[in-house]
């Protein structure tokens, strides 16, 4: 499977936010993701369905959403609406999930579940069918620049050895360090954000540094 690197928006400057986002598409980004966060289920508080539509008016690259917020059921139609090509919600946020993911589909967007680092793998059993993509957070959600949690590997191979054609994304800490260890134990989507966005000699050498690391 193709290596995707997709660069999300919580380390770009805001006051800049189109032009980053340009200047990541011109690096070769596969797709951006906006970190959506509520404050409830995460304890910060970013962006809704109006960066949603701002970033697609910037870039002809699919966005994803990522939305941690709780009850992420009440909010699919907006961010759809916004310009999501993927729709992606956190297991532990919805009493709903099988609902939540047919109505993503309906709605015309893929449909992604993410996994907090301690949720198991197993709880995914039953939904992984019905799902495009599966988010396994490789740090707890909240912030960009976190430190990556060094179990992920062994648990992003227990879900492969699953589901051998999910793609699997992975969120946080992922650099040129970290690239690696996930896509040998068989990630396929990089989320990256402070190691594209925050990268000291620019967004473009960010995203070569990933891609150049796992070859
Ligand atoms: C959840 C956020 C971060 C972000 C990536 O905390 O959604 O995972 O995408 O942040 P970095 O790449 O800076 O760890």
């Amino acid at each position: 499977m193709k290596i995707e690197v997709v660069p999300s928006i919580l380390s770009a400057d805001p006051g800049r936010l189109a032009e980053q986002v340009k200047e990541a598409e011109a690096a070769g980004a596969d797709r951006i993701q906006v970190d959506v966060m509520d404050g409830h289920f995460v304890p910060n508080l970013t962006f809704g369905p109006l960066i949603v539509e701002a970033v697609r008016q910037a870039t002809s690259l699919p966005v994803e959403a990522h939305l941690m917020i709780e009850r992420p059921e009440l909010f699919l139609e907006a961010f759809a609406k916004a310009g999501a090509t993927l729709i992606e919600v956190q297991v532990e946020a919805t009493k709903s999930l099988y609902r939540t993911v047919q109505t993503i589909k309906e709605l015309g967007a893929q449909a992604g579940v993410a996994i907090n680092p301690a949720t198991p793998v197993d709880d995914l059993r039953e939904i992984l069918p019905y799902v495009d993509l599966v988010n396994v957070m490789t740090v707890e959600p909240g912030f960009g620049g976190q430190k990556f949690i060094p179990h992920s590997p062994e648990k992003i191979r227990r879900l492969r050895s699953i589901s051998a054609d999910v793609e699997i994304e992975v969120d946080g800490g992922i650099d040129a360090r970290t690239a690696p260890l996930v896509v040998a134990a068989g990630a396929t989507v990089l989320v990256a954000g402070s190691s594209v966005f925050g990268y000291k000699a620019g967004v473009a050498a960010g995203i070569k540094a990933i891609r150049d690391s796992v070859g």
